[in-house]
């Protein structure tokens, strides 16, 4: 059976919608001031942004002291988030993480911080987080932001994952999870999952 491919999981898709001027939720002062409480981040930690987008939120990472890199399988997100980081040290590279084998330099045990904003939602996820297990150190993060379907209007429902996968994701798997909202409605929600078992 032919598998059906939804647009959104293409790159072509992504990079239409950069080209029209798409952006996402912006990764205000709030969010980070969350980030942080719940993360607790180390300046020396080693971090990738998956589905990186412009890459606001891995500047963010950066800005709090992290060497970090950014990945998307858009050329032209990749393209505009390089030219707005160029005074960073944050690196951005093109990379497909549903049909790529992964970047090499992403070796098991290499990083302390896997973050997915807005990005688990279009990903192979179980894929995404068995391979972040493996690259991750024993107290790693993954750090997921989604929206959650149900509380999205119908005609964006596809942007966000069932209240159902949410509250099963990373059970079982990693050693402490926990959950919290951006928004006050749980429109927008994230889950730190540490420590890889
Ligand atoms: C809604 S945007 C979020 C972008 C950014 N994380 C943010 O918060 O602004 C989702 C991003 O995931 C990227 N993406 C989707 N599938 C991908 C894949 N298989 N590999 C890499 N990036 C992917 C898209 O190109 C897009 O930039």
């Amino acid at each position: 059976m032919t598998g059906i491919l939804h647009e959104n999981r293409t790159p072509e898709y992504w990079d239409h919608q950069y080209r029209q001027g798409a952006t996402w939720r912006p990764v205000d002062e709030r969010e980070q001031i969350l980030f942080r409480t719940h993360t607790d981040p180390d300046p020396v930690w080693r971090a990738v942004d998956i589905g990186c987008g412009l890459g606001e939120m891995t500047q963010a990472l950066w800005w709090m002291g992290m060497q970090v890199q950014g990945y998307d399988f858009s050329k032209v997100a990749v393209s505009v988030a390089r030219n707005s980081a160029w005074h960073t040290g944050a690196t951005f590279e093109v990379h497909d993480f549903d049909t790529e084998s992964n970047p090499p330099e992403v070796t098991p045990g290499s990083l302390d911080l896997v973050v997915c904003r807005l990005s688990l939602e279009f990903l192979d996820r179980e894929r995404l987080l068995a391979d972040a297990r493996r690259w991750l150190a024993p107290e790693g993060i993954v750090h997921i932001t989604t929206s959650v379907a149900e509380k999205e209007p119908a005609t964006s429902r596809h942007r966000g994952l069932p209240e159902s996968v949410v509250h099963d994701m990373g059970r079982g798997a990693f050693r402490s999870r926990t959950r919290y909202d951006l928004d006050d409605d749980g429109t927008v929600t994230c889950l730190v999952l540490r420590g890889p078992m």
